[in-house]
């Protein structure tokens, strides 16, 4: 009886554990390729998006996608890294070194517009965004 119980006691926990990750792995994943309904680009949103694979910069007050483009971008993914889930502006602005990037970049960054900050968008446009035509020059 006291075995039986004990199997009971550990299944559930495990059974309950599982549960508990699915729910989890499927809200990360939402967030990133979910299609309908809307999403709020706030600041703890961005955020969240903070590494290779998953990268969203602001610049000027707009909030862009690049986890594609990171794998493609001239100045290496390397250069990017450090802005995911930030602010970039100045990154962007000066390609750390002072210097603008080139109108072409410039034109290639409105592929991956989400939207200005605090605005409330289709999570299509995460889609969009991630499959956005301009990833090479
Ligand atoms: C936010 C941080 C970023 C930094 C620090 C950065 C830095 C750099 C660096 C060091 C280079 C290579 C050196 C050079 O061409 O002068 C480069 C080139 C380039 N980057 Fe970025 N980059 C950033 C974001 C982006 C984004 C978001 C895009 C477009 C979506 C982009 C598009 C390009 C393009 C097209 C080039 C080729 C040269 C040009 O057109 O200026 N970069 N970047």
């Amino acid at each position: 009886m006291k075995l039986l119980l004990t199997f009971a006691i550990v299944g559930s926990t495990i059974l309950v554990g599982v549960i508990q990750y699915q729910g989890f792995r499927t809200e990360r994943t939402n967030s990133v390729n979910g299609v309908g309904g809307t999403i709020t680009l706030t600041q703890a949103e961005i955020t969240r998006h903070n590494q290779d694979g998953d990268c969203w910069i602001i610049v000027d007050d707009n909030v862009y996608n690049v986890s594609r483009y990171l794998q493609v971008h001239p100045g290496l993914a390397t250069t990017i890294w450090p802005y995911c889930g930030r602010d970039g502006t100045v990154g962007y602005d000066t390609k750390d070194a002072g210097r603008p990037h080139t109108r072409t970049a410039d034109s290639l960054l409105t592929q991956y517009l989400l939207g200005p900050v605090g605005a409330t968008i289709s999570r299509d446009r995460i889609e969009a965004t991630n499959s956005a035509a301009g990833l090479t020059e």
